[in-house]
């Protein structure tokens, strides 16, 4: 019966980039609905090892960082017996398809790619190949489990649409192989923005500490982050495109509580700034704390964790080399 159950339900592939502390932004863009979606998805979600090559890694910090990530994820109460749960690398049929999707991707549809050309100004003396093709890589992690939803923040968009554009054109010339995967962005937090400078995303990447909240962060760093957001010269808890600062800290605030943007406005009318920075930054520690304890015990446990991600692995291969082998067989290769 519960293999019945699995079958009919639709399914849900996302993935993570282990590059350092994963954020707040990481958090209510795409991790709070992975965890929400899984009651009622077949849900595969995966730590994106590969794609965090594309910038320099330290050996050591990215082995690392791989397990803290893993674990992050179980911290958060992602179920690996419910899901199948797994690092990138160790499932060889990414790589393998994303081979057959480059060679059926134009140069000139990758050169639009607005994270490209951010991440090759941010770097550029490392603008590697793997930095320019990393979409197909990332159509190939999402096409090889042929999910019907991907949960995402609103800066990987473009990325989602180019994955789909290469899945109608591979089914449109070979045949019927990959699922046409729809986005699933959250109406809340879709884009979380810097505490420092609101006109840019929150990010892992950014130098300056205070402009980004660790989901591990200690609650005294939280709160000191939120006191030291930057604001506007309004003065008052109102939510306009014109105050970036004050409207990121209503949205955050809104996600985190559950509470409208309208509501949050009410509920601060006529009280300053200050007040208001301390209550978000109070209401996102404790959002938080739960998951830094959860995490400190699990991230204690190797083994276990290891045997989770190995025992991911091999359900994520199952469903994977599905996929490749019709797709290798479409194009014409021999099996
Ligand atoms: P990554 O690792 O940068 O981010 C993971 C997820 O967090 C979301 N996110 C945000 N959402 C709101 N506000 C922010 N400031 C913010 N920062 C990050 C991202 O949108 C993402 O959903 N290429 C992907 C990883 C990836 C992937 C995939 C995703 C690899 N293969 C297949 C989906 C499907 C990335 O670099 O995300």
């Amino acid at each position: 019966m519960c293999n019945i159950e699995t079958e009919q339900k639709k399914k849900v592939l996302s993935c993570i980039q282990p590059s350092g502390m994963l954020t707040l932004g990481n958090y209510l863009g795409a991790l709070k609905n992975w965890v929400n979606m899984q009651d009622e998805f077949d849900c595969t979600f995966a730590v994106a090892d590969l794609h965090a090559i594309t910038v320099r890694q330290e050996p050591a910090a990215l082995r690392s960082q791989i397990y803290s990530t893993y674990a992050l994820l179980l911290a958060l109460g992602i179920d690996p017996e419910k899901n199948t749960v797994f690092i990138q690398s160790h499932v060889p049929f990414h790589t393998q398809l994303s081979w057959l999707l480059s060679c059926n991707t134009q140069f000139g549809e990758m050169s639009r790619m607005t994270q490209f050309k951010d991440k090759s100004a941010k770097h550029p003396e490392n603008v590697n190949v793997g930095l320019f093709s990393y979409p197909v890589l990332m159509a190939a992690d999402i096409l090889l489990y042929k999910p019907d939803f991907v949960p995402v923040g609103a800066d990987q968009k473009q990325h989602l649409e180019i994955a789909r554009d290469i899945a109608v054109r591979f089914n449109n010339k070979y045949g019927d192989v990959f699922t046409i995967p729809e986005p699933y962005i959250p109406k809340t937090g879709a884009r979380v923005m810097s505490l420092q400078d609101p006109s840019r995303k929150m990010s892992k990447s950014d130098d300056n500490v205070n402009s980004w909240v660790a989901i591990l962060d200690s609650k005294d760093d939280i709160i000191r982050k939120f006191k030291r957001a930057v604001t506007d010269s309004e003065a008052c808890v109102r939510f306009c495109e014109e105050q970036a600062g004050i409207s990121n800290l209503i949205t955050i605030y809104s996600a985190v509580t559950g509470k409208t943007v309208a509501e949050v406005e009410r509920e601060f009318e006529g009280r300053g700034y200050g007040e208001f920075k301390l209550a978000v930054g109070e209401a996102v520690a404790d959002t938080l704390a739960p998951i830094k304890a959860s995490y400190e015990e699990i991230i204690k446990d190797k083994k276990a964790l290891e045997q989770l991600y190995k025992e991911g692995a091999d359900k994520a291969c199952r469903q994977a080399y599905k996929t490749y082998n019709k797709a290798m067989k479409k194009v014409g290769f021999v099996l």
